[in-house]
């Protein structure tokens, strides 16, 4: 590990607890209750780790392959959900809660057999961390057990019958049909489960498309998917974008998308729908959270989760703080203590202890990283600290970019990536005014202890973005807390109990209360002769 650029291991030199090898699960997906493998074409999954050659050139280490599934095998996919669903009359949108908890709490004890696989092709396919990759890992299997216990809390309160203006009526939540699932590479397992889970749990059907980075971690857990489903509830699906999503969406059997990813994305699987006005969609998009750093800041505080909000996995987290506004009076001391925190920050290899800066996995991410750097230096900003910007392969340094103004591509743009934006402010207007123009709306974190002026800018900024973090970064959790965003950044939201309502239709059964009537709705229910029209619940 070091505090300057990086250096790749040699194959020999990876430690034995970090090995993994991906080809026992090569080419596997999951249709209709079945792990198949894909005897088509097939594509080479690269990790961000390098290797040195003898004459010292850098390639990028293999991992495994992925399937590359034709139109043919996703339409299958897509029949199999279909086929599950059934209109509503399926087996899984008709069982009872306590079947469908008791199914999740099995794949619960499947995943937890195959949590290392996980964690280690999370350190190879997508360079996070050990502890992060642990944390995902564990994060979603809390989530899974959480989003069980407010189905039970939901379950619970819906399970009696209302009594309003002559009319007995009860009122449950139901499924929407088929659900397509597409989770992000920077959260592959934890993204994709947190649409994926409730989905399932609330009676939905479900394809998952896995991201191009970070498929093969999904891998280890099909056969754990295949014991706990019933045939059809969840298919997994690989392959290329347009290939495999195109036909699926323009069937016009999708329900409901759930996509984390770029609204450019999002856009384009929703122009596939033939009949929109049936889709509805749950998305998580872009983000370019500020940071806003008053005079009175303490810059102890302000400093340290600055750094860690948005370099964090190397920045690339849709809710990394993306651009840093301080305050024009402290800016010179706030920029000095940023860079030098930056600079302290140890790079390595995710199985190193302690490491917090690794490779990045998209194609060309330095590059594209380097690029925007160059159009903020070309239009007068400099990168500010003394190592910000050291690539070695797929290693880019982070940078802090001083004084960034409007016209430069960071100011506006995401970057999703080890880049650390800072301009100045004179007037807390300025921050209205960015937040205004800024096509996304999903956090700010505000630094400062005036209470009046902070009460002052989160009433400016409540209506504009969905989380304002006082004295602390930007974030999702905890996972009961509402995780939504406005304008370009999000439709729904997903919490942990939010989320089983995303992904559910309120139904009704009323009837007018007179005795007849009365009648039939106790034998139903006394009778145990309807699965939906019932007072019981899970404990
Ligand atoms: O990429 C967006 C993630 O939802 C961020 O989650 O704030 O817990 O890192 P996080």
């Amino acid at each position: 590990m070091t505090t300057a650029a990086i250096r790749f291991p040699t194959a020999d030199e990876v430690p034995e607890s970090a090995r993994v090898d991906a080809s026992r699960w090569a080419n596997r997906y999951l249709i209709g209750g079945e792990v198949r493998e894909w005897s088509g074409e097939s594509a080479e999954v690269r990790s961000p780790i390098c290797h040195p050659a003898a004459d010292g050139t850098l390639a990028r280490a293999m991992v495994g392959r992925a399937p590359m599934l034709d139109a043919d095998e996703a339409n299958r996919a897509l029949a199999a959900a279909k086929a599950a669903w059934n209109h509503g009359r399926g087996e899984w949108p008709n069982a009872r809660p306590a079947r469908r908890i008791g199914c999740l709490e099995r794949f619960v004890e499947g995943m937890l057999r195959v949590r290392e696989d996980v964690v280690r092709l999370l350190m190879w396919e997508i360079g996070k961390t050990r502890k992060d990759s642990e944390s995902e890992f564990d994060r979603t299997v809390v989530y899974v057990r959480d989003t069980i216990d407010a189905l039970k809390e939901q379950d619970r309160s819906a399970g009696r019958f209302v009594m309003e203006e002559g009319t007995i009526g009860q009122i449950r939540r139901s499924p929407l049909g088929v659900v397509l699932c597409m989770g992000p590479f920077n959260y592959p397992l934890n993204e994709t489960f947190t649409t994926l889970i409730p989905a399932v749990l609330m009676g939905n059907t479900v394809v998952s498309k896995l991201p191009k980075y970070g498929a093969l971690l999904h891998l280890p857990l099909l056969d754990a998917m295949r014991e706990a489903f019933p045939a059809g509830v969840v298919n997994i699906v690989q392959g290329d974008g347009p290939k495999v999503i195109g036909p699926i969406m323009q069937s016009g059997d999708v329900d409901v998308l759930a996509f984390i990813g770029t609204s450019r994305v999002a856009n384009i699987l929703k122009k596939q729908h033939p009949r929109p006005n049936r889709l509805r969609c749950i998305t998580g998009l872009e983000a370019k959270n500020p940071a806003i750093v008053l005079p009175d800041a303490n810059l102890d505080v302000a400093v340290a989760e600055c750094v860690s909000g948005a370099l964090s996995y190397n920045g690339q987290r849709c809710t990394a703080i993306k651009l840093v506004l301080v305050h024009e009076s402290i800016a010179g001391k706030f920029v000095s203590r940023l860079c030098d925190a930056v600079d302290a920050l140890p790079a390595g290899m995710p199985w190193d202890p302690g490491v917090k800066l690794t490779p990045l996995v998209e194609d060309d991410k330095p590059k594209w990283m380097a690029s925007m750097v160059e159009d903020a230096v070309n239009k007068g900003a400099m990168v500010v600290n003394t190592l910000g910007g050291k690539t070695v392969g797929t290693f880019y340094r982070p940078a802090v970019v001083y004084p960034v103004k409007p016209d430069m591509q960071l100011y506006s743009q995401e970057q999703f990536g080890p880049i650390v934006p800072v301009a100045t402010f004179r007037e807390d207007a300025e921050i209205d005014a960015f937040m205004r123009s800024s096509p996304y709306g999903q956090q700010v974190a505000l630094f400062g202890s005036d209470s009046r002026r902070l009460a002052g800018l989160i009433d400016a900024l409540v209506n504009q973005v969905s989380r304002i973090n006082v004295n602390t970064q930007c974030r999702r959790g905890p996972d009961t807390f509402p995780f939504t965003g406005r304008k370009d950044s999000a439709e729904g939201t997903l919490s942990v109990s939010d989320a089983l309502r995303a992904f559910s239709i309120r139904a009704t059964v009323a009837t007018a209360s007179n005795e007849e009537n009365k009648r039939i709705m106790t034998e139903i229910v006394t009778g145990r002769l309807s699965s939906f029209l019932t007072t019981d619940f899970v404990f």
